[in-house]
């Protein structure tokens, strides 16, 4: 019983989005467009509904669900206290791609979506169908991206289709998602300064300049921190491997000429071997390539494009049972370093790098 309809019409948009409410207050799991990726949402007050999101995604139960709200006025009613310098971002950039970590009201919620913190993560998505869902559900909706647990978000209603079709209540279709990749994830600590749990749709830049305060990136997920030690990020999705294709995805960095030359060549010698080679690469540089599935990331000029475009493109790389895939970088600036995280996530962390400097 799955409902896949296209934003095309409105008005049959907004018959589904009433079934789908419905079935969120009977305690059913149904997947919706947000402003990043679709999102799995249940009725985040009812333990049986969230555990039947953990089972759908395969999740692990450490790690805590997003709540999605419609509306200031919800807020109070789910978390302890908010202060001065959350509230500050909040009006900055909600609605919209943000999730700020806050105190758990005690007695709301079920203890399933914190995963036993006493903290929770709250969003108010910047889609017209994930905002008049909430609304008409009158539920806070606990919503982790609907795609099975390992696997790249989903910014089609067809990947949920793909990775989830049997195990949930029904898939409201409101057309390819905008920003491509999650939300970014913070905690404001009482002095105003900003941590980022996880990089997403709201840049460090915008986050900075909002807040007149330091923001710095949890230490546990910077790109060095696997070499630097074993600190446990703050954000407990961030410690598993995600975005994963089955192939082997490696990163490589360095001047764009030996960055082509070099992935050229190995290209070349993974076809050779008899490997089905995949590239993922900036509009500048993608005429350079030869292989079975090219995948383009738009162009180094406008990053929105290659978040846009990243997980439909892991994901073309299994449809194409690709074996060997070599993708480019971009400088983190920007939306560029949440697609770099997602990269070296999807990547294992293999990155090569060609300047002999950055060894
Ligand atoms: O854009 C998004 O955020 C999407 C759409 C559907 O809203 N949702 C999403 O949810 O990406 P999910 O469950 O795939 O990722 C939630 C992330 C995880 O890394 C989780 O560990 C972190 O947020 N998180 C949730 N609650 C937290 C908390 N109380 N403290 C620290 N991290 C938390
Ligand atoms: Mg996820």
């Amino acid at each position: 019983h799955i409902d896949s309809e296209t934003a095309a019409d409105p008005a049959k948009l907004r018959e589904k989005v009433k079934d789908a409410a419905m079935l969120l207050r009977d305690g059913g799991v149904v997947a919706f467009p947000t402003e990043t990726v679709y999102g799995l949402g249940a009725d985040a007050r009812s333990t049986a509904a969230v555990e039947a999101v953990f089972a759908a995604k395969g999740r692990p139960s450490d790690n805590p669900l997003i709540v999605h709200i419609s509306k200031n006025a919800q807020l109070e009613g789910l978390v302890e206290h908010v202060s001065p310098a959350a509230r500050k971002l909040m009006e900055a950039f909600w609605p919209g791609p943000l999730t700020v970590v806050l105190p758990v009201k005690a007695n709301v919620l079920s203890p399933r979506v914190t995963a036993g913190l006493d903290t929770v993560g709250i969003r108010m998505p910047d889609h017209p169908v994930a905002l008049a869902l909430i609304e008409e559900s009158g539920c806070p909706v606990a919503a982790p991206s609907a795609n099975r647990s390992g696997r790249p978000s989903p910014t089609l209603a067809s990947h949920v289709v793909e990775d989830l079709g049997s195990f949930i209540d029904g898939v409201v279709d409101g057309g390819a998602t905008g920003v491509g990749v999650e939300s970014t994830v913070i905690q404001v600590s009482e002095d105003g300064s900003v941590t980022v749990l996880r990089p997403g749709g709201i840049t460090l830049e915008q986050l900075s300049q909002a807040a007149g305060a330091s923001v710095q990136l949890d230490p546990a997920i910077l790109p060095e921190s696997d070499t630097a030690g074993d600190l446990a990020p703050r954000a407990p999705g961030m410690k598993y491997t995600h975005y994963a294709p089955k192939g082997t995805l490696s990163i490589i960095t360095g001047a764009s000429n030996k960055v082509s030359e070099y992935m050229s060549r190995n290209l070349q010698e993974a076809a050779g071997r008899g490997e089905r080679t995949g590239v993922l690469a900036f509009d500048e540089h993608i005429g350079r390539y030869q292989a079975d599935c090219i995948e383009s990331l738009g162009s180094l000029s406008d990053l929105s494009t290659a978040a846009h475009r990243l997980y439909a493109a892991l994901r073309r790389m299994d449809e194409e049972n690709i074996g060997f895939i070599l993708s480019e970088a971009c400088p983190e600036e920007g939306i560029g370093a949440a697609i770099m995280n997602r990269l070296r996530k999807a990547a294992g962390q293999t990155v090569i790098h060609l300047d002999a400097t950055a060894r």
